[in-house]
């Protein structure tokens, strides 16, 4: 989704802006743009279709100086992805410049409105339209910037951060946000601002940010302390947060892909997810246990709840579908998992001690920010388990669990997914033994386990060979079925999510016995099944329903646990887990299917960290 990137201070604006916007590429665009204002006060904006190399490249021998500027990545909205729709856009009077990200849902209205008092506009934009309102204001109220914005903003309905740059007064920045992410850092001395959608291009500068939070514009002028005020023009608080990125860990390492890269990251991100949390004596299994401080601070609400909701959206909604499994196992709890986009806007029932665990590895994901907000608002206790720390989920919640793998950089989610299911299993596990459903030798036993699935991880990836033979069989399909039951169900839709977003083939996650109720009738020579087929109580099941498939001459690649002999015996291909309890299941058999897609991709040519169309942090609706 759109980056943005505004620098202020001594130094030259350009090389920071452009680091900024190369290490905001993940999160995906289709444009780029600067805008730079020279000592002499001329205002140089350069835009471009397509990276930022480009852009880079286009202004080898421009005019680049400056010690202020802003910049950005779009990720079209409103308006085909071309250099006249790419902010940074500018007023009609050329005096604004602008970057934002989010959408302005009654743009067209106030589109008219401006049309009206005179304003012609160059794009399709909302944003546009949002630098000529400002301008409008700015025009009326003696040019006074911070004002300007305020008024603006109070005009808008819907989500924003923006940066604006003003042409005759180029000392200081405005920047602002609603439901769209924006980071300030705080230079050494006050002497410089850097701003940012995340911390990430600013760590290397700065460990010292500001989170602007909704509603929050702020005047950002260089030896002076950044001041802040709400949509009411009253002064507010300025809170300084420290922030601890590894700046090291935002590199591929030696892979070919950041994917790939996280893929195999995984055995180590579940160990550091587990620090500090998963206790094993494997003298004396009776001190095994699991100490969570959003437990401890939380229990009496945590033990009372009746009914738990999980919101998420994608890859994060499919951990929520085995978060849901793990509770009413462990917990005998009620859960209920729902798309965050649905439960926003369909009034649902939410008692004040209720539980919501809103499940982000952005921590910005608009709909699931949009749901745990609507839940507070009924009094219920909301719980965060995300990644990225300090993000708008994980300020909003009342308390939860970081998943802590690290920086996510690959747009397919991979190593936040097994965190997300890993946080949920200790969250299960915990919860379960203290309400007293899960009996304690029980309770240690799993401990012991769950500590030993980084090591099988490590196990199923020395499979990556196999697995990318396999996946030459099957660059040529044009549909794919992933067929799973129980736990490994929800691997199935996340095995074809994977699949479809960085190879563009179409795939489908089924609960196995739905099979016969339709899918079947796309069963031919043609068409690749993948099946989870692990040993638990329904394998023969699972075994008939690849029988029906062999019987209609479908292609099956079967995960199976290792030294399965029944299933080769039917399957075209198996790959091979190792044993593990049945409730751990998904954290091994999602990892050839996350291996699987990524070759398939490689195969088909294609961009496997930036898929066409998808952003890595869905901060619009
Ligand atoms: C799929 C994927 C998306 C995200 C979804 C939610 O690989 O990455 O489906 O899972 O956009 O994002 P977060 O977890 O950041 O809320």
């Amino acid at each position: 989704m759109c980056g943005i990137v505004g620098y202020i201070g001594s130094q030259e604006a350009f090389p920071i802006l452009i680091k900024g916007l190369k290490q905001l590429e993940y999160r995906g665009y289709d444009s780029a743009g600067i805008a730079l204002i020279s000592e002499s006060k001329k205002l140089n904006i350069y835009k471009t279709k397509g990276k930022v190399i480009h852009l880079e490249e286009e202004t080898q021998n421009r005019d680049k100086s400056g010690n202020v500027g802003i910049a950005h990545t779009r990720w079209a909205t409103h308006g085909e992805p071309s250099v006249v729709n790419a902010h940074p856009h500018i007023s009609m009077s050329g005096e604004l410049t602008l970057v934002h990200n989010g959408i302005i849902e009654n743009y067209a209205l106030l589109k008219e409105q401006l049309i009206e008092k005179g304003y012609t506009f160059k794009s399709t934009t909302d944003t546009e339209v949002l630098v000529q309102l400002i301008d409008y204001y700015y025009q009326k109220n003696g040019k006074k910037l911070t004002k300007a914005v305020c008024k603006a903003l109070n005009d808008v309905i819907g989500a924003y951060a923006i940066v604006v740059l003003e042409t005759n007064n180029p000392g200081h920045l405005v920047a602002a946000r609603k439901s769209s992410p924006l980071v300030v850092g705080v230079g050494q001395d006050q002497k410089d601002y850097y701003i940012a959608s995340d911390a990430t291009p600013i760590v290397a500068y700065t460990k010292k940010v500001v989170y602007l939070e909704d509603g929050q514009i702020a005047d950002i002028t260089p030896n002076k302390e950044i001041e802040i005020i709400n949509l009411e023009e009253k002064s507010m608080n300025v809170d300084i947060h420290e922030v601890n990125l590894d700046i090291s860990k935002l590199s591929k390492g030696g892979f070919d892909h950041f994917m790939l890269k996280e893929i195999y990251d995984q055995p180590q991100c579940l160990k550091d997810c587990m620090r500090g949390r998963l206790f094993v004596d494997e003298e004396n299994p009776c001190n095994n246990r699991i100490v969570l401080s959003a437990l401890t601070n939380f229990k009496d609400r945590l033990l009372q709840a009746k009914h738990i909701i999980i919101v998420a959206c994608g890859t994060s909604w499919h951990a929520g579908l085995i978060g849901k499994q793990l509770i009413e196992k462990f917990c005998r709890i009620r859960v209920e998992v729902e798309y965050a986009s649905e439960f926003r806007y369909r009034d649902p029932v939410i008692e004040k001690d209720d539980v919501i665990i809103a499940i982000s590895q952005s921590g910005e994901t608009a709909d699931t920010l949009a749901a745990i907000q609507l839940a507070k608002e009924h009094g219920a206790l909301i719980f965060g388990i995300v990644n990225a720390v300090g993000s708008s989920i994980a300020r909003e919640a009342d308390t939860g669990i970081y998943i802590h793998v690290g920086p996510e950089i690959g747009v397919a989610s991979t190593k936040a997914f097994t965190g997300q299911v890993n946080v949920l299993t200790l969250l299960a596990l915990a919860l379960g033994h203290e309400i007293g459903t899960l009996p304690d030798d029980q309770y240690r036993q799993n401990i012991a386990e769950l500590s030993l699935i980084p090591s099988k991880i490590q196990e199923v990836l020395q499979q990556n060979e196999k697995i990318k033979r396999i996946s030459t069989y099957f660059t040529y399909a044009r549909n794919f079925l992933y067929l799973g039951r129980g736990f490994n169900y929800p691997v199935a839709l996340e095995g074809a999510l994977k699949l479809k977003e960085i190879s563009y083939i179409h795939a489908e996650g089924y609960p196995a016995a739905e099979m016969k109720h339709g899918p079947i009738a796309l069963v031919d020579q043609e068409m690749p099944i993948i099946f989870i087929a692990t040993h638990h109580k329904l394998y023969q099941k699972i075994i008939s329903n690849m029988e029906e498939v062999k019987s209609r001459k479908g292609r099956i690649l079967a995960i199976v646990t290792e030294g399965d002999e029944d299933v080769k015996k039917i399957a075209n291909e198996t790959i091979e887990i190792p044993q593990t309890l049945n409730f751990l299941i998904p954290l091994l058999t999602v990892i050839p299917l996350q291996l699987l897609s990524y070759h398939v991709a490689v195969a088909r040519g294609l961009n496997v960290d930036m898929p066409r169309n998808l952003a890595k942090s869905v901060t619009v609706e």
